[in-house]
């Protein structure tokens, strides 16, 4: 018989978690104004809200923490972090931040002013977010297939080249600062970009002489899906993978929070000295010097370490083995997905799922009302709400795309409670129709507001 797949690690610790009733979920979402950000975290039975700082760090990440130099400069943690990036990144500078947002707060001071235009795929929403502070604008060149979510394309995450080349002929080098491109791409449902895609961009960005950052959250899920996908890729190790990706680069922004498994960190590297140094000094300004940048030491050695087991094999395989699982119970049940599944979350086609629904009507916020109405499993949207409205007109933004995201965290369930997602899931479709009454905003936040924003059910 062939061996069946099994977990690449045992668990030494666990966590409680409760179950509640209908009854009681039904009160703390009304009390919570149907903003799942809002909900205590013992109000929730399966957290799916974000893989990012989720995660469950190993015996080693542990033991790392307590070897940490808290020393304000020079300390032994810097240098662990800075032979782990370089080593795994093969970026020779970089600046500590304390998350993934606050490097692109950092770089973007450096590089990015009003007016100017930033292509990429798909920007993740603090990317964005940052951009459009900025009074700059982010300009989506995602390829097309990525918004149809039934075609089952290995690399969603491409960028169409003639819309990058359209941009960067048709305005002056100085209005773009930068091109983004982010591995994997989270907002089109956590799909790759394929090494061909990021050679492509890189020789266009340097025709004209524009730098590319990678938005790497998610660097080693992305290049396990090269090894499995690409041509030419699958004997190659993840680790000479990421190098070559990011030799298509000139810097990178990190939110550890994700594939280097830690609580909490963040980065940015960089090929160019000068721009290191310029970014330096809002480095200072923001996050701390810059030998720590708003972390502390014991956190450097466990994101130092986070990145060595985020870039194994097995460990990859693992994960994403464990959201192929919950995809596919999910595509058997007929529930509409995005295809393929994505590395850290499977994204329910919400439009699909509640075609009933004006757009209007917040499709993906309310069904993940529904599913957690249903089990206690708290989704996140990825639609209109994180849209933002649009900062010229005021106006909402439809995106193509109204995602429920299942995010799952790394090394934390096991399959069982994947089986109950899907068992959750699966009563809100069979009982889809009578779901006739979406949600409307009732107060909400000029920029990322679908972190504060207050709703209510739709009445007659
Ligand atoms: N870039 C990407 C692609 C992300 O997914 C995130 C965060 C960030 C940047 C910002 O990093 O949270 O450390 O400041 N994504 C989380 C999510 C929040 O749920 O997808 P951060």
């Amino acid at each position: 018989m062939k061996l069946p797949f099994a977990e690449s690690y045992k668990t030494k610790m666990v966590e409680s978690i409760r179950r509640s009733t209908r009854k009681e979920r039904e009160k703390w979402m009304g009390e919570a104004r149907y903003n799942l950000f809002n909900l205590k975290s013992d109000q929730v039975f399966i957290d799916l809200l974000t893989d990012s700082g989720t995660g469950a760090m190993s015996d080693r990440q542990w033991s790392e923490m307590m070897l940490g130099d808290e020393s304000y400069a020079g300390a032994s943690s810097y240098s662990k972090m800075k032979n782990a990036i370089e080593e795994i990144t093969g970026f020779p500078y970089f600046l500590p931040t304390h998350q993934g947002r606050a490097a692109e707060n950092v770089l973007f001071s450096t590089l990015i002013k009003e007016g100017d235009l930033i292509p990429g795929n798909s920007h993740f929403d603090t990317t964005k977010g940052h951009i459009e502070f900025r009074k700059a604008t982010a300009i989506d060149c995602t390829i097309d297939a990525a918004f149809d979510t039934t075609l089952d394309h290995p690399f969603k995450g491409d960028i169409n080249l003639d819309k990058l080349e359209d941009v960067l002929k048709n305005n002056p080098k100085e209005k773009i600062p930068l091109i983004i491109v982010t591995v994997t791409c989270n907002s089109s449902g956590g799909q790759p970009v394929s090494i061909k895609n990021m050679k492509a961009v890189s020789q266009l960005a340097k025709k004209y002489g524009i730098p590319v950052f990678f938005d790497s959250a998610r660097f080693a899920e992305n290049a396990y899906f090269i090894k499995l996908r690409e041509e030419g890729y699958g004997k190659k190790s993840i680790r000479e993978i990421v190098l070559e990706m990011f030799s298509f680069a000139d810097g990178m922004t990190m939110s550890s929070k994700k594939d280097a498994i830690v609580n909490m960190g963040g980065f940015i590297g960089f090929k160019d000295k000068s721009l290191f140094e310029k970014a330096s000094m809002f480095n200072i300004l923001f996050e701390g010097y810059i030998s720590y940048g708003g972390m502390s030491g014991r956190d450097m050695n466990a994101l130092a370490q986070g990145l060595w087991e985020g870039t194994d094999f097995d460990y990859l395989e693992t994960r994403i083995g464990q959201v192929a699982y919950l995809g596919q119970k999910l595509k058997d049940y007929g529930i509409p997905l995005q295809y393929p599944f994505g590395g850290h979350a499977i994204f329910v086609d919400a439009k699909r799922f509640l075609p009933q629904l004006p757009k209007e009507q917040l499709v993906a916020q309310t069904l993940a009302v529904e599913l957690y109405l249903e089990g206690g499993v708290r989704a996140v949207e990825i639609g209109t709400l994180l849209a933002d409205r649009d900062p010229e007109t005021g106006k909402n933004r439809y995106p193509e795309l109204e995602f429920t995201r299942l995010a799952i965290p790394r090394r934390v369930y096991s399959n069982n409670h994947m089986d109950f997602i899907a068992a959750a899931l699966f009563n809100v479709f069979e009982r889809r129709d009578q779901i006739t009454k979406g949600l409307k905003i009732v107060k909400e936040a000029p920029i990322l507001r679908h972190f504060t924003v207050s709703l209510e059910r739709v009445q007659d």
